[in-house]
């Protein structure tokens, strides 16, 4: 989400502050051993070894090894203020499958004027890429699916010259449907040939989701009446994905794309209900006004009225109060079925979800699943499957039947951060205890109604607000799992542990194992965010010039126990010196005398390495590696003057203005060899 469109309302009015002190930044993993959890002595490397249609991040440490043989074999780059990517010497960049690129025959070129229909648009890439995965196809490592979202639109590179409206009424019915079919998710068919990677025109996978397409609901939400709308009288359906975000993947081969800043597209000028207060439903218009087409002549099954949440029938089944309640989930996607439909998996909690990222498996245990909602002082939330993991799943028959296995029954549970370095994860079940020692039942009737307001039950149980949680991701290796706090700049007073500094410009990497008991966890910041200009207060990981950064976003491990963080609008102290970039670091390997895991100090900042940057006014974001580790995928969302060409480091020369487009770069080495080792 750039800063154009970033609402920095504070939605949560709770008045949680579990903690008044601010502990000591940087606690040591030993510090957190002598807590008595044992976060270090995981379990032997579990199921994560995965062969068939599942692949890349976390397939390939098919080994009880605790620590990561990757060395980083690349100076870190400097910053770089360019309309074009920057890469180390030796790699190279491609540009593949830019917003309008077309998928199939029933679209057509995309034009550089921005004239392309709403029918061209519904039959190629999506705008503004965000959240990706790579799913090989019989395990090869250069032909398989990029699933890609498509965050937001922008508008002015969408149309000729930008959006038609009068008197705050959208006024041409193409070029709002264009908007809509602009969002959502891409399923494109990849080659790798000839050093080169190309889309597969016309192939019978690739497809769009869109912020119209049916999908089905499922879990707890679905089939309630907190879902009946004109369009599914039974509540068993939902029109659509919108601002499709981050992303995650299952053990069993499918897609997750996540809901994240949907609230923005609906709108209820009357009175709001509590739960589209909390979570921040509009009460005038919309971002982009599709509601203000309801009614037009044009008008296809209330394409446009329902996004208006106004009631205006007699009943939920006559008009649209609950359209909102479709939206705000984990949704799956199996990207190797054709013609499937999309699945919402509302067990998973409705709130703004960042990304979606599986925990290391074990056979026989429950599969764990986490999720950040990214606004300020919001929440972590996990999710336990009620069913334990059979690896048999990982290459089943039925792919979205296998989801409903694993993800349409469990229990979810948000976090709290205690000040000695552990945590508890809360559960939001009827018979949660409150902070005024009641319990959810005094509150909601149903597992259902908890999940449609997950972060009112979430305040209600004492979570911890942190600085907006972005992206998870897990150590191959050791388990521990990544969170990306992008930042926070309302922290005025209170700070807690987690989230320890005022002000938040630069954000921070929290990490944690969970321990004996599902409720149990121990934590620790990995690194914090700076200038490297800073003073010691601010630039606690001690960055230098090459490696400073700011608003960690992206967030993700590869097979080789590689992280890779991105960077999305860093503060001003940064991105005077750099845009928007990528490092890596290899975690497992940073250790103390004793073989636990320490965070970024001055001791071993160098092992943090700026891998990558990005062209001016985009963000990083998104990331896929092919199985052989050869091909590295990111996308660059809105770019300001960019590309220029097929070479993603071709800077657009001086005074040539280009129409910017979303992109999804492939990173390669010259030789052919893995990247970044
Ligand atoms: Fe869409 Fe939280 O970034
Ligand atoms: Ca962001
Ligand atoms: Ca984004
Ligand atoms: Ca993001």
């Amino acid at each position: 989400m750039s800063k154009e469109t970033f609402n920095p309302t504070r939605y949560n009015h709770s008045d949680n502050k579990p903690f008044e002190e601010v502990l000591e930044a940087n606690l040591s993993r030993r510090s957190i051993l002598k807590g008595g959890l044992g976060i270090s002595a995981m379990t032997a490397f579990g199921a994560f070894g995965l062969t068939g249609c599942n692949s890349s991040s976390s397939d390939s440490a098919a080994s009880s090894a605790r620590v990561s043989s990757a060395t980083l074999n690349f100076q870190s780059i400097a910053g770089s203020r360019i309309d074009a990517v920057a890469v180390p010497p030796g790699y190279v960049a491609q540009v593949l499958v830019p917003w309008g690129t077309p998928l199939n025959a029933q679209g057509s070129a995309w034009l550089s004027d921005g004239s392309n229909t709403s029918t061209d648009q519904l039959n190629a890439l999506g705008m503004h890429h965000d959240g990706m995965h790579f799913f090989p196809i019989n395990d090869s490592a250069t032909d398989g699916l990029l699933c890609i979202n498509h965050e937001y639109i922008d508008q002015a590179a969408l149309h000729p010259s930008g959006p038609t409206v009068s008197g705050g009424v959208r006024t041409i019915v193409d070029e709002v449907r264009k908007e809509i079919y602009a969002h959502g998710v891409s399923v494109v068919r990849i080659q790798l040939q000839n050093n080169t990677w190309q889309l597969v025109d016309d192939d019978p996978l690739n497809r769009r989701y869109t912020g119209a397409t049916v999908m089905d609901l499922s879990g707890p939400v679905a089939y309630t009446e907190s879902v009946v709308t004109r369009f599914s009288p039974d509540g068993s359906q939902a029109r659509g994905t919108l601002n499709n975000c981050g992303n995650g993947y299952t053990p069993w081969g499918t897609y997750l794309t996540c809901e994240e800043n949907w609230p923005g597209y609906f709108v209820n000028a009357g009175t709001r209900t509590e739960e589209q207060d909390r979570i921040g439903i509009e009460n005038s218009s919309t971002r982009y006004l599709w509601e203000s087409l309801a009614g037009n002549a044009e008008e296809r099954l209330d394409e446009f009225s329902r996004f208006n949440l106004a009631p205006t029938g007699a009943s939920s089944s006559d008009d649209y109060r609950n359209e909102a309640n479709g939206h705000g989930y984990i949704v799956e996607i199996d990207p190797y079925t054709a013609n499937s439909r999309a699945k919402k998996r509302t067990a998973l909690g409705r709130f703004r979800h960042e990304g979606c990222t599986f925990a290391k498996l074990e056979a026989g245990k429950p599969v764990v699943f986490y999720s950040g909602h990214d606004s300020r002082f919001e929440y972590l939330y996990k999710f336990e499957s009620a069913a334990n993991w059979d690896p048999a799943d990982a290459n089943p028959a039925n792919r979205l039947v296998t989801g409903d296995k694993y993800m349409d029954e469990g229990t979810l549970y948000v976090a709290r951060f205690n000040e000695d370095s552990t945590g508890t994860w809360l559960p939001l079940t009827l018979d949660s205890v409150t902070t005024d020692s009641g319990t959810l039942a005094d509150h909601f009737d149903t597992l259902a109604d908890i999940i449609i307001n997950t972060a009112g039950a979430a305040d209600l149980v004492g979570a911890t607000p942190m600085d907006r949680p972005e992206w998870c991701t897990v150590d191959p290796y050791t388990g521990s799992v990544y969170l990306t706090l992008t930042n926070n700049t309302s922290r005025t007073s209170e700070t807690n542990p987690a989230n320890p500094r005022l002000n938040n410009k630069f954000g921070h990497v929290i990490r944690w194992d969970e321990g004996d008991s599902s409720s149990e966890f121990s934590w620790d910041i990995f690194v914090f965010g700076s200038a490297a200009g800073e003073d010691a207060d601010t630039n606690r990981s001690s960055l230098t010039e090459l490696n400073q950064f700011a608003s960690p976003d992206g967030l993700s491990f590869d097979g080789r126990g590689i992280l890779w963080i991105q960077t999305d609008n860093g503060a001003s102290e940064v991105t005077s010196y750099t845009n928007d970039q990528m490092l890596c670091v290899v975690p497992s390997k940073l250790t103390d005398e004793n073989g636990d895991q320490v965070a970024i100090s001055a001791d071993n900042q160098a092992d943090l390495r700026r891998f990558f940057v990005g062209p001016n006014g985009c963000e990083v974001t998104g990331f896929a590696i092919s199985p052989d580790y050869k091909s590295v995928f990111v996308n660059i969302q809105h770019p300001g003057n960019w590309p220029y060409s097929e070479d993603a480091a071709e800077a657009t020369p001086d005074g040539v203005t280009v129409r910017p487009r979303a992109a999804t770069v492939v990173i390669r080495r010259e030789d052919g060899g893995e990247i970044g080792v």
